[in-house]
């Protein structure tokens, strides 16, 4: 088996044990008689049937690569992290954000639905990450610091704030760029990483490198997607590309042209791979992960 197909099969896993846990927890949430069933099949649409499960996959990886041998705590931690990203795509793709209507190759959230579901599917998906996050089989002395860590990853200062900047990023320079990108994006990749060490039961300093690797990988994440908006096409994203020049958005290609930024791509990741090295980690499938990064059409 080369290396390829190794992170190949180590991100179907992933996204196979993410959607398990997701489809178990959504049957509890359907079960409770209160629930909406409409709001529960918008969610559905939301969470299932697409995406690649990079967040789920980088908890498990960080936790096998810090000694984990049971990965079922890393898995539901893995799923609390797609909750969360799948309720920022929802949102990111309401009329008042980037207005889009295609999402992972199907319509948005509140094309197939309405804008008022899809506001609620966001925010429930929210609550539901906190759930899965402190619910067993993620031990309890580690539930409260990962909510923390979640929390912190996913809001003001972190996603949210990423997201708020955002939508005020024309005239930004690189710098304001990158500070905006590692919010958005960047801040709940490095927390996946992190969250995969310490619920491995990692020591703090590892811990700390791991969210290191995370920080420069979740760089790498974004300058791809925002590469992928010049450069890739509808069928391979499942999402439309092109939006960022025409909706006006602040991007590291567009401040200093795709080659260049397609070279800082490069040097990110192989900064990423460095932090790998670091915590001799480097050579298995994290590293694959770099290279997927730098080099994904989807
Ligand atoms: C897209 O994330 C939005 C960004 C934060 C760049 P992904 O590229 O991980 O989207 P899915 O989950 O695979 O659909
Ligand atoms: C979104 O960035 C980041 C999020 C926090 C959702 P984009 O707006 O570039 O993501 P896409 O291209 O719509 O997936
Ligand atoms: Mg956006
Ligand atoms: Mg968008
Ligand atoms: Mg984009």
């Amino acid at each position: 088996m080369n290396s390829v197909t190794s992170f190949a099969d180590h991100l179907a896993a992933a996204a196979a044990a993410t959607d398990d846990v997701l489809l178990k927890t959504l049957a509890t949430v359907e079960s409770d008689e209160h629930c909406p069933p409409r709001l529960v099949a918008a969610t559905r649409h939301a969470l299932l049937g697409g995406g690649k499960r990079f967040r789920p996959f980088l908890v498990i990886e960080c936790a096998r690569a810090c000694g984990a041998s049971d990965l079922s705590a890393a898995t539901a931690v893995g799923a609390a992290f797609e909750c969360l990203h799948a309720y920022s795509l929802v949102h990111d793709d309401l009329p008042a954000m980037d207005d889009d209507d295609l999402r992972r190759g199907r319509p948005t959230v509140h094309k197939a639905f309405d804008e008022a579901t899809a506001i609620l599917v966001g925010d429930g998906l929210q609550a539901l990450a906190f759930q899965i996050i402190t619910t067993p089989p993620v031990p309890t002395a580690a539930a409260g610091p990962l909510a923390r860590l979640l929390a912190e990853a996913s809001g003001f200062s972190g996603m949210v704030g990423g997201q708020y900047r955002d939508l005020n990023a024309i005239g930004l320079d690189a710098a304001g760029v990158r500070l905006m990108q590692s919010m958005k994006t960047g801040a709940l990749i490095r927390a996946a990483c992190e969250a995969g060490a310490i619920t491995a039961g990692a020591a703090p300093d590892v811990c700390a490198g791991y969210s290191a690797f995370g920080a420069r990988l979740g760089e790498a994440f974004q300058l791809a997607d925002d590469l992928l908006d010049v450069e890739g096409t509808a069928e391979e994203t499942g999402k439309r590309v092109g939006k960022d020049e025409g909706g006006g958005k602040a991007t590291i290609p567009q401040l200093v042209g795709v080659e260049t930024a397609r070279a800082r791509l490069a040097e990110t990741v192989e900064d990423a791979a460095g932090q790998l090295e670091a915590l001799g980690a480097d050579g298995g499938v994290l590293a694959e992960a770099c290279r997927f990064v730098a080099e994904r059409r989807s």
